[in-house]
């Protein structure tokens, strides 16, 4: 596949979103698969992340050497990695991680999405989680599940128009939806 362009179930490439408005002028966002030599580029994101958010996207305080030692462990067959990059700065402000489940079948993946605290509240969460969840599906996936803290009202409205019911556990909410259908974006 050409590194620049994503295969997802709209059959698009390329996803830009130029309605994303991050003070003036306006930057342009570009959404696409992520390989191997975007792995630099995602440690910096993760680290970048402040310790609140880094504790949303991985609910736990992470330092900065089990971020580096999570990177490591990236295996490109078990995962989607999906970012989306300042067109103008060209860094990677928005990552969403599918970690697929080979151990079941019909294939399950757990969604994870990140935006740096600079660009949030611009569209890009829920782009970069649609553009995501195409490429699942276009990967076999037949079942997404976010996983995410009760309070967590960012990820919780991108959730809730996904359009499967979130369940509650003390302290944790998740959602578990098909996969399959026609694109979600
Ligand atoms: C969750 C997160 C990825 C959302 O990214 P984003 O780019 O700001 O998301 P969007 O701009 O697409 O907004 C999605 C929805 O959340 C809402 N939202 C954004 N920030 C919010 C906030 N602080 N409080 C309440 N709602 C908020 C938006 O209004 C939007 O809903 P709407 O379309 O109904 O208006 C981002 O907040 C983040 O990285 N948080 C830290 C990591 C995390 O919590 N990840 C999720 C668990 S894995």
């Amino acid at each position: 596949m050409n590194a620049q362009h994503v295969s997802t179930g709209a059959g698009t490439g390329l996803h830009r979103n130029p309605t994303v408005a991050l003070g003036r002028p306006k930057k342009e966002i570009v959404v696409r698969r992520l390989k191997a030599g975007d792995l630099p580029a995602v440690e910096a994101h993760l680290l970048a992340l402040e310790s609140s958010g880094r504790h949303s996207r991985f609910h736990a305080l992470l330092g900065d050497d089990a971020i580096r030692g999570y990177i490591g462990r990236i295996d490109f067959e078990r995962m989607i990695l999906t970012g989306a990059f300042d067109e103008e700065t060209g860094r990677l402000v928005g990552l969403a991680e599918a970690h697929l489940d080979a151990a079941t079948s019909p294939l399950r993946a757990e969604v994870s999405v990140s935006v740096l605290a600079s660009h949030r509240g611009h569209g890009i969460g829920r782009l970069l989680t649609a553009v995501a969840l195409d490429d699942a599906a276009a990967r076999g996936t037949r079942r997404a599940d976010f996983y995410f803290q009760i309070g967590n009202r960012a990820v919780a409205r991108l959730v809730r128009d996904l359009g499967a019911p979130i369940a509650t556990a003390p302290g944790f909410a998740s959602l578990a939806l098909p996969l399959g259908t026609p694109s979600l974006h």
